[in-house]
């Protein structure tokens, strides 16, 4: 069975919710936060208030759309009938989060099942990005552009890789530190410079809002880049894996202008004359 969505109701539904968790969030952070436990290492770790946010969407999830499946980095995994999973990375930007740096943001995307979409087998219908330090609500919906806090957004108008500012991230596993230490080596040279912000979800709404070039990474998980990759590709962006043959997700994400975005993954991956 095939169903209608309202995607820009989906995406009121995800900037309320985002909205919401952010200054909840935010107070908690005034509060003062430490580590509640760690994940894939040491130093992956998760705060109280990561948790206390993703409750919070889910919660209202579950009475405002009991048919939807919802998906969550601290673990949330439910079951729906409608067609709609709802991706939420509750803080993502947790390590900015701990040491009071302004940068982070709660991420929502409403995501239909799509083998042409990211490689998780998703497409992000509808998505909000809300950074609580700047009150920046970044929202997009498939079709419908991007914002910011309502007003239209688009990419910048670069379109010379030696002239771009880049953004990327790493991860928290040694193993993938290095990978990513190599293709930062290559990409470094070629760029006017490289931002390592710390929130996947900002670094590609601020690619959508032309305040970066480009990004890429490499092991971003689908709550990181559910709402943010729409967001981008919305303002203009174009999102590849990495090669034609992958779609854009976990092994690798680049975005960019689509005049641009070919030749970054040619030098990140050492393929570039
Ligand atoms: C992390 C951030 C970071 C990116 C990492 C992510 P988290 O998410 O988005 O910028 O480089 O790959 O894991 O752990 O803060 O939710």
């Amino acid at each position: 069975m095939t169903h209608a969505h309202d995607a820009a109701a989906l995406a009121d539904t995800a900037a309320r919710l985002a909205t919401i968790a952010g200054e909840h969030v935010l107070e908690l952070r005034a509060a003062g936060v430490s580590v509640a436990a760690s994940k894939t290492s040491a130093i992956d770790i998760v705060t109280e208030a990561d948790r206390a946010s993703e409750r919070l969407i889910v919660e209202t999830l579950r009475t405002e759309c009991p048919d939807d499946a919802i998906f969550g980095e601290e673990g949330t995994s439910v079951d729906g009938t409608s067609g709609i999973t709802w991706v939420i990375d509750p803080i993502d930007g947790t390590a900015n989060y701990l040491y009071n740096l302004p940068v982070y943001a709660v991420s929502i995307a409403a995501t239909v099942a799509d083998t042409h979409g990211m490689a998780d087998g998703r497409r992000a219908i509808a998505g909000a990005v809300f950074s609580p330090s700047t009150g920046e609500l970044f929202t997009a919906y498939e079709g419908g552009g991007s914002r910011l806090n309502g007003d239209p957004i688009s990419i910048s108008g670069r379109r010379d890789l030696a002239t771009s500012l880049v953004a990327t991230g790493f991860g928290y596993t040694v193993e993938r530190k290095l990978e990513q230490l190599e293709m930062l080596s290559r990409v470094l040279p070629r760029v006017r410079d490289i931002r390592r912000i710390g929130s996947a979800a900002y670094d590609l709404c601020l690619l959508a809002a032309g305040r970066l070039d480009a990004y890429f990474e490499r092991g971003l998980q689908p709550w990181d880049y559910a709402a943010g990759a729409l967001i981008a590709e919305e303002a203009g962006a174009e999102l590849l894996g990495s090669s034609d043959a992958v779609r854009p997700g976990e092994e690798l994400l680049f975005a960019a202008a689509p005049e641009l975005v070919a030749e970054l993954r040619a030098v990140t991956l050492g393929q570039a004359g």
